[in-house]
């Protein structure tokens, strides 16, 4: 690994990792991911020798997907843009079998897509709580459905993986930390943890392994206002020991690792991937 001083921040140095080509051979679907984690997770996975599917919702623009498209061509991947909002059923459905017809099967998802739509609680609307539910929850099971199918289908090819499929779930420390104000997204993550596990105890015996990724703050437009400023950057910093705020690279080197066979005994497991945001900061010194 080589370090250099290359962060916006002083001081702060993030790490600068060439991607091993852990995933050779496999192909990968990664939902929402034309901006934030999603994109970074599906560039490291390209760099790292998997074919990509890029997943972006149905209601936005084709571009942002298609120059993560671009990017992964231009340095030598393979990827595909798909359209489709991973609540619907149907939508899910035709974005599977579209990846099969270009790819023949899927190796690896990656259960990125998400959103958050905050409200106090006696201000906040069914819409709201159905909202991101129905993407952050519903979604995950539907995209995993349909991936289970085809690894299942397929099962174990050793020259391409020891798994007959890995899932991973973008979870968030917000499946164990409570979260004030976003009832709707906290309970939606804690619905991804008990469903990761569960899919992870059903499925073991099909060698298909099940984990989540639990992002503390990563520097994306979804919670922009916590660090735009140098106030909310300060404000935020109380809340994270390791004092610096995460990248989207931070995720996807890990996703790499975590979907490919160097982690083939990891099964069921919540990864926190959060500068010790769990680590209840404010007994540093309280208590
Ligand atoms: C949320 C972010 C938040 C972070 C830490 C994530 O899951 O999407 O908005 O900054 O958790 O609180």
């Amino acid at each position: 690994m080589n370090s250099e001083q290359n962060s916006s921040l002083p001081g702060v140095t993030l790490p600068q990792c060439k991607p091993a080509r852990l995933l050779v051979g496999q192909t990968a679907l990664v939902t929402g991911a034309s901006s934030g984690i999603g994109k970074s997770i599906a560039a490291a996975m390209a760099a790292a020798g998997a074919a990509v599917a890029v997943n972006y919702p149905f209601d936005s623009e084709h571009s942002p997907a298609a120059e993560v498209v671009e990017l992964i061509q231009s340095l030598g991947g393979r990827a595909i843009a798909v359209k489709a909002d991973v609540s619907r059923e149907d939508q899910v459905q035709a974005m599977f079998l579209r990846v099969r017809e270009e790819f023949e099967t899927i190796d690896i998802l990656v259960n990125n897509a998400g959103l958050q739509q905050d409200a106090p609680i006696d201000e906040m609307t069914l819409q709201q709580w159905k909202a991101v539910i129905d993407v952050n929850l519903t979604g995950q099971f539907l995209c995993a459905r349909e991936a289970i199918r085809e690894f299942k289908r397929r099962g174990v090819v050793e020259s391409v993986s020891c798994a007959a499929g890995k899932i991973l779930c973008i979870s968030s420390v917000h499946e164990v930390i409570p979260w004030a104000g976003h009832v709707n997204y906290a309970a939606s993550k804690g619905g991804v943890m008990m469903m990761m596990k569960s899919l992870a105890q059903e499925l073991a015996p099909h060698r298909i392994r099940v984990n989540s990724i639990c992002p503390g703050a990563i520097r994306t437009p979804i919670n922009k206002a916590a660090w735009s400023t140098p106030e909310a950057y300060n404000d935020l910093m109380k809340l994270i020991p390791y004092k610096r705020i995460g990248e989207p690279d931070d995720i996807a080197r890990v996703a790499v690792w975590l979907a490919s066979d160097q982690a083939d005994y990891i099964n069921g497991e919540s990864l926190f991937v959060d500068g010790g945001m769990c680590l209840y900061p404010g007994f540093a010194e309280g208590g």
